[in-house]
């Protein structure tokens, strides 16, 4: 059973709202410097492991500068994010530029910062060989296609999602590269998102290390660095249990002794791009309770919205609600919890079980510490808000400040008007 207790009291978070304004996200750094030394124990076994934290989670250089210092590199997708990261003190082959359909521009800063860049096709050796040339060490994702099930809303089925290169090009791809002079090879997959299932990723493991052995046999490739991608999920909900990190790694362990060491291809860098794992669970988004509305079902609307945090409109996904204060009263009443936006999927919780609810309220969203803020838009005009960071001496630090209507209009010449 995955707990759902705040790091704070009630009279803490009021204390921080008085300086800090409601809506905010609010991560624990305390916490998540454990969780991140919890990752690496697991692989403390393995000759070389890196986790390439997936900027996209939480893209906020104030984080990545807290990750860097747990020793973890960046998955980088964008431009902005490889910015990010060299922001945060994180360059070389400590990012990972796993990006698709991607521009020139992208490919030549992550040239430029000396990046592994993990091409996600075929065609993107030529496009990257004449935009910045061949760099010396180079990464494909393999997309297993039919190969491997699994998959979900947010990464797709592997045939059906866009990522990737087939089995067959994966071949090619090495031998054009090693034509072409490549030395140093790393190979990556995504296959999943979400996922609470251990055995996944000892199975996803287990498919890279059999090809790996396969393109040293056909290709007489030796892969230096292997990325088995992020995906491994959270427990949303209360009843789900927290993946054990342990487990995926001595299941990993077993399979690089018995296909790695055994077909002679050992030392193998292990590496890994989780996000939300690493940052979810120690983000909580602080709203408070603008109104209540009764008309065919019963309403609280917050100062969020999905703005704010889009996964329960987009996904349907569950994010664990506390009614801060009300923690141990009883579960009477039935709510949809919304926010402000013309959208009816404008929706933190649908039909949700809370204790009574009142106007003033403060209400806290659980494990948004990834891929919550970062999802933020400004539909309605309405403004992303503040990054609060909860240091291990209680403090509080501003790491983003909201955004304002000076902000959101500074595209705009009203002057012309
Ligand atoms: C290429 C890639 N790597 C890593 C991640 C991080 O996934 P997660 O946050 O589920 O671990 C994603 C998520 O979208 C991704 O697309």
């Amino acid at each position: 059973m995955a707990e759902k207790k705040l790091p704070f009291t009630k009279a803490q978070l009021e204390e921080i709202i008085k300086e800090h304004p409601t809506p905010f996200h609010i991560y624990d750094e305390k916490a998540i410097r454990e969780n991140a030394r919890r990752l690496i124990q697991a692989f403390a076994w393995a000759p070389a492991f890196k986790e390439y934290f997936a900027v996209k989670a939480t893209p906020n250089p104030y984080i990545l500068k807290i990750l860097r210092e747990e020793g973890f590199g960046a998955d980088c997708s964008s431009l902005a994010e490889l910015v990010l990261a060299e922001k945060a003190g994180i360059v070389g082959e400590n990012i990972v530029f796993t990006s698709n359909d991607t521009p020139a521009v992208e490919y030549q800063k992550a040239f430029e910062l000396g990046a592994i860049i993990n091409l996600d096709d075929i065609s993107h050796i030529d496009y990257l060989e004449k935009h910045v040339g061949i760099p010396e060490i180079i990464s494909f994702r393999y997309n297993p296609g039919p190969l491997r099930e699994g998959g979900n809303s947010i990464i797709g089925n592997p045939e059906e999602a866009k990522y990737g290169l087939t089995r067959k090009q994966i071949f090619e791809a090495y031998k054009i590269m090693k034509e072409k002079g490549v030395k140093r090879f790393g190979i990556h997959t995504m296959v999943i998102s979400n996922e609470l299932d251990p055995n996944y990723f000892i199975e996803t493991a287990n498919m890279m290390f059999d090809l790996i052995i396969e393109l040293y046999r056909t290709l007489d490739i030796r892969i230096e660095l292997v990325n088995f991608g992020g995906g491994i999920g959270i427990p949303y909900r209360p009843e789900q249990e927290v993946v054990d990190l342990e487990y995926i790694g001595r299941g990993i362990r077993k399979a690089y002794e018995e296909k790695i060491v055994a077909n002679g291809l050992h030392p193998l860098k292990l590496a890994m791009e989780c996000g939300r794992m690493i940052t979810g669970p120690y983000g909580y988004l602080v709203a408070m309770v603008l109104h209540k509305k009764e008309i065919y079902k019963n309403y609280v609307g917050l100062d969020a919205c999905m703005a704010n945090l889009m996964r329960p409109g987009m996904y349907g996904a569950y994010h664990h609600i506390t009614v801060v204060g009300k923690e141990d009263w009883p579960l009477d009443h039935t709510y949809d919890v919304t926010g402000s936006l013309c959208e009816n999927n404008d929706k933190f919780a649908i039909d949700r079980p809370l204790p009574r609810i009142d106007i003033g309220d403060i209400v806290v969203i659980h494990d948004t510490g990834a891929h919550g803020h970062a999802m933020g838009f400004n539909y309605n005009g309405k403004l992303r808000s503040a990054e609060l960071l909860l240091k291990p001496d209680g403090s509080v630090e501003l790491i983003r400040r909201a955004e304002t209507l000076e902000d959101l209009f500074q595209t705009l010449d009203f002057s012309r008007l």
